[in-house]
């Protein structure tokens, strides 16, 4: 028997329907509530509400479960590479071999970007954040691909999905060859996608350059954990922007910059940062979990907390291991994972850490990663959004594809009520 909500305001009762989702999560339908009621409901954050159904990504914060299209994270980290669980992301299937083989000819299509759209980077100084940069470039490629806006084409829609994944990659790196001085060069049509992202990031023109195949095999890795998280701020932010008909690159776009927050995306930055900051200041952990807790002090514990998960966040036990790995490749002995560890004990044993159920996130070992390949800090939320870029496509076209209206959230009007204008002379 189907289950309904009763709520009564001022003596009336309302019934609305009750959802449940494949996995027992139940939701009440509002969508009748202001029309019966005048009322609207507030939920500030959105801690309580769903903004869509979803066939997409499961994610259950108490258990740390973390499923894309059913699979687990843990299995697809193991068994998959990057281009296999886009595709399982963005089409729903896994791919059978000849599907992937036609995914990849169809990505491979795309690599090349417009020499013009060079003309654009170089208007940036060259110490601009290269987040801010990819959310540009990713944007202007609009110009440069029109029919990318066609989104009730399927066909166009199509070619933008694979130009997307072919083409942000390159800019992505773009941003960092900028900030270096070195000269952009062109994705590799013989090579695979993440060794593709290694060379475009560090090939030179003065010499051969062969990415380490451990590398490459960790750094799918870590795009596979980052590739969808559901309704998350960036993903949210692509879906909204995209609920207007924008185009894919324009919500793209949007989705990047939301990603670059310190609370979201931004994080692993931080992370990296506040850990340079600690060794620099004698690697005294304590004090800083100290800074953490102090109310009058607006220091967080970045790489820690998570909105949902709220016993472990699944992606950051298999992150720690594929570090340690890395680490072990490269025999690096970094001072820096030493603070890292030290900070996470601590804080796994502190009794306010442990009330509030808070946890190491994605973002807490990530950073040691990609500073031990040598990609600069402000490089690393670039890495992130390379690794979700397959989950905002795919929310984006679920989006186009399930018709959602116009995203339009409603508010509680607590300003002045209506006045007389006042002239310069009396203000
Ligand atoms: N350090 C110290 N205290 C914290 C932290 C932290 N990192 N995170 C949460 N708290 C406290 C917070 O002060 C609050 O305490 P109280 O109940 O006494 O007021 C309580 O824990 C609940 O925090 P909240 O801000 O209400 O929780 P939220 O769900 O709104 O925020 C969060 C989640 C991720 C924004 C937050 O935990 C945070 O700022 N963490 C640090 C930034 C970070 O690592 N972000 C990456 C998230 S994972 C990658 C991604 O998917 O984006």
């Amino acid at each position: 028997m189907s289950k309904t909500a009763i709520l009564e305001i001022d003596g009336n009762r309302h019934e609305f329907p009750v959802l449940v989702g494949t996995e027992n999560e139940v939701a009440i339908d509002i969508d009748k509530l202001r029309s019966a009621t005048g009322a609207i409901t507030l939920d500030p954050g959105y801690k309580n509400s769903g903004s869509c159904k979803s066939e997409i990504t499961f994610l259950d914060g108490e258990e740390g479960i973390l499923r894309y299209r059913g699979y687990s994270i843990e299995e697809l980290a193991e068994k998959a590479d990057f281009l296999e669980v886009s595709y399982l992301l963005i089409f729903g299937e896994l791919p059978t071999a000849k599907q992937l083989e036609q995914f990849e000819t169809d990505i491979r299509k795309y690599t090349l970007v417009n020499e013009e759209m060079k003309n654009i980077i170089d208007g940036f100084p060259k110490n601009a954040h290269p987040m801010g940069v990819l959310s540009c470039l990713t944007s202007a490629l609009t110009a440069f691909n029109p029919k990318s806006v066609n989104v009730d084409s399927e066909k166009d829609m199509y070619e933008a999905v694979c130009k997307t994944m072919g083409k942000f990659l390159v800019i992505a790196t773009w941003t960092y060859r900028k900030s270096m001085g070195f000269p952009l060069n062109y994705y590799d049509n013989t090579k695979g996608y993440v060794e593709n992202f290694m060379r475009l990031m560090f090939e030179l023109p003065t010499g051969p350059y062969t990415p380490d195949p451990t590398i490459v095999a960790a750094l799918d890795k870590l795009f596979i954990l980052h590739a969808d998280h559901e309704q998350n701020c960036s993903t949210s932010t692509v879906r909204m922007v995209g609920s207007s008909h924008a185009g894919l690159f324009a919500s793209i776009s949007a989705g990047v910059s939301a990603l670059w927050g310190p609370l979201h995306g931004g994080a692993n930055q931080a992370v990296l940062e506040m850990l340079e900051e600690i060794q620099k200041n004698g690697g005294d952990a304590d004090k800083y979990l100290a800074k953490a807790k102090d109310k009058n002090d607006p220091f967080r514990l970045m790489g820690f907390g998570h909105r949902v998960y709220k016993n472990f966040d699944p992606r950051a036990k298999i992150i720690k291991k594929a570090a340690d790995e890395v680490l072990a490749t490269l025999g690096v002995n970094d001072p820096i994972l030493n603070i890292a560890k030290k900070l996470e004990e601590a804080a796994l044993e502190d009794e306010y850490f442990k009330s509030r159920n808070l946890y190491p996130n994605v973002d807490f070992y990530s950073g040691i990663i990609y500073r031990a390949l040598g990609i600069p800090t402000d490089m690393f939320t670039v890495l992130f959004a390379i690794g979700r870029l397959p989950g905002w496509i795919a929310q984006w076209k679920e989006m186009r594809v399930n018709k959602e209206p116009i995203g339009r959230p409603r508010q509680v009007y607590v300003g002045s009520p209506l006045r007389d204008f006042v002239p310069f002379e009396k203000r």
